[in-house]
């Protein structure tokens, strides 16, 4: 079992404690008990239809839990609005591709401000995010529908940052991408957290994702299976042969060498 007492647990930001949660009579969350703690990259896997997106939603708002508690900055969030949690913080990209493609770059990414009423704040955040990420400011003219699938993820990524998130919910963001978008897309996941952020990653390069991420989890069947830091999930002998692929080495993970700006790591699956 993966090696959880490497380092001292740092202050949790997220706990979910028994969360059930479904789509109709039947509970597809069975029980979820997961902590994010602040300022880290946590990486949730499992197979499909584990349940996974529902986690994510259950904590965003989109679902409301059955049972369980979602706890954030110490309050119980589980009854909140999804817009009251975007409020305090919290923003999911979702698994689709989320952009408006007949707006501009400029405007998805304002759009990502549309519950804040300060116009100059929404143009003092876009001025921060076009000068962080070159694509946004390069594109900001074209309209979204004409960027390849990688880029568009950054500027969904990007456009997290209009709100000033505490934590950001990304669901697959490398689903469907080529290598070099993908390697794009760990390292802007690795820049959040290097800037502050806490992440709750879903991923289904479950090598890639732990090798971004100092903790991680595994759902299988609506609960937590196996939980461990990013590097011990990724030696994990169960792990390897479930997720990992049996005949690949396992990366260099991050969060034995800890996520920086200018680092040169370079995810691959
Ligand atoms: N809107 C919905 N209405 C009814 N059932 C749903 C809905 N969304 C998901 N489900 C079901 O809930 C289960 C878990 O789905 P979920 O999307 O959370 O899994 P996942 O782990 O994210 O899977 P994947 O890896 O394929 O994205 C699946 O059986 C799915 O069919
Ligand atoms: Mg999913």
């Amino acid at each position: 079992m993966a090696d959880t007492t490497t380092s001292a647990p740092a202050e949790p930001l997220l706990v979910l404690d028994g969360v059930t949660a479904g789509y109709g009579a039947g509970l597809i969350l069975r029980g979820v008990g997961l902590t994010v703690a602040a300022g880290e990259v946590t990486c949730l896997i499992g197979p499909n239809g584990s349940g996974k997106s529902t986690t994510l939603k259950t904590i965003s708002g989109l679902l409301k839990p059955a049972s369980g508690t979602v706890t954030f900055k110490g309050e119980d969030i589980s009854r909140l609005s999804a817009r009251e949690r975007l409020l305090r913080g919290i923003v999911h990209v979702p698994q689709d591709r989320s952009l408006f493609p007949a707006m501009t770059v400029r405007e998805n990414v304002e759009m990502g401000g549309y519950v804040l009423r300060n116009r100059r704040l929404v143009a003092e955040r876009w001025e921060r995010i076009a000068a962080a990420y070159p694509l946004v400011a390069d594109r900001a003219n074209a309209h979204a529908g004409s960027l390849s699938g990688g880029e568009q993820k950054t500027v969904e990524i990007a456009r997290t940052l209009m709100l000033d998130p505490v934590l950001i919910l990304l669901d697959e963001p490398s689903i469907g991408l080529d290598p070099r978008s993908r390697t794009t897309v760990f390292r802007s996941v690795a820049d959040l957290a290097a800037s502050g952020r806490s992440v709750l990653l879903v991923e289904q390069n479950a090598r890639s994702g732990l090798a971004v991420s100092h903790s991680g989890a595994v759902l299988e069947g609506g609960r937590v299976a196996l939980t461990g830091t990013g590097a011990g999930l990724l030696t994990d002998p169960e792990v390897g042969r479930l997720y990992l692929g049996a005949a690949d080495r396992p990366s260099t993970p991050l969060a034995s060498s800890v996520p920086s700006r200018s680092g040169d790591h370079d995810p691959q699956d």
